[in-house]
């Protein structure tokens, strides 16, 4: 079979859903290295769909003991930029990606997603270090280019290769071009096309939010949420990924355990 060119599979299947502009919005104010909260802010109320939604999930995810948030601000500060921009393309892409297409599960996947972002999340509970803002969105959407090389195989079955491996070789480049498509930040576009090695980042951001992502697969297969494919073996305990999650062997079984209780509650944000 002739290789596949990732950009023929992206233009067969760029009739995926348009982000909401509050995404890229936000997504454009996080390259800013000076970014602004209150810019954040300011794009959420104009989105009230969005705004609503914070206060929801920021009032959910408070303790018991806090006040109800109703001012918005500080349920942006509650939750965290990175946790409102996953957030709102989570919502977006959900529903794509747990449409049926032959032969592809796509609603494992869509749980594996949402593993990974909440490893991302949990990890300064667990021990580790802050995550980038970044990371929680590269996080929901990394393995979006398995959902799209499987529609594209759908239409095009592939003659003498094996449909999971061209998936599996293909996903993350496929959707790091669909991220780019999105206008996504080229953090967010670059984790996504690194998140299987890391190391070969271009940048040290590229590289932390990847080994972010990487973790987050981790923690996902070690709960039973594999991303369904043969993957490259990576070391998640080696010097360069500890250093970036700053989650060594012992912290990662806490973090399994956490994710693992979490998951059910925290999947219904992005309902
Ligand atoms: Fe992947
Ligand atoms: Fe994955």
């Amino acid at each position: 079979m002739a290789v596949l060119d990732p950009r023929t599979v992206l233009s067969i299947t760029s009739d995926l859903a348009t982000l909401p502009e509050s995404a890229t919005r936000i997504s454009s104010i996080l390259s800013n290295e000076d970014w602004d909260l209150d810019d954040v802010v300011l794009v959420v109320r104009r989105d009230p769909v969005l705004a609503a939604r914070v206060l929801q999930v920021a009032n959910a995810a408070g303790l018991v003991a806090r006040a109800e948030i109703s001012d918005l601000s500080v349920g942006v500060l509650r939750l965290g930029v990175g946790a409102i921009l996953a957030l709102v393309i989570g919502s977006s892409v959900r529903r794509e990606m747990t449409r049926s297409s032959s032969g592809f599960d796509e609603a494992r996947l869509w749980r594996h997603s949402v593993a990974t972002a909440l490893t991302v999340e949990s990890m300064p509970s667990a021990g580790g270090r802050q995550p980038p803002t970044e990371a929680y969105s590269a996080a929901i959407l990394h393995d979006i280019g398995m959902y799209l090389v499987a529609r594209y195989l759908r239409d095009h079955p592939p003659e003498g290769a094996v449909e999971s491996e061209t998936i599996d070789s293909m996903h993350a480049e496929v959707g790091a071009l669909a991220a780019e498509q999105w206008n996504l930040s080229p953090v967010l576009c670059g984790a996504i096309r690194h998140h299987h090695d890391p190391v070969s980042g271009p940048d040290e951001e590229v590289r932390r939010v990847a080994a972010c992502i990487a973790l987050g697969d981790g923690v996902a297969t070690r709960i039973g949420m594999p991303h369904g494919g043969a993957s490259v073996e990576l070391d998640l305990f080696g010097p360069e990924m500890v250093e970036a999650t700053g989650i060594d062997e012992a912290a990662f079984e806490a973090l399994c355990e956490t994710v693992a209780g979490r998951l059910d509650a925290f999947a219904h944000r992005y309902d």
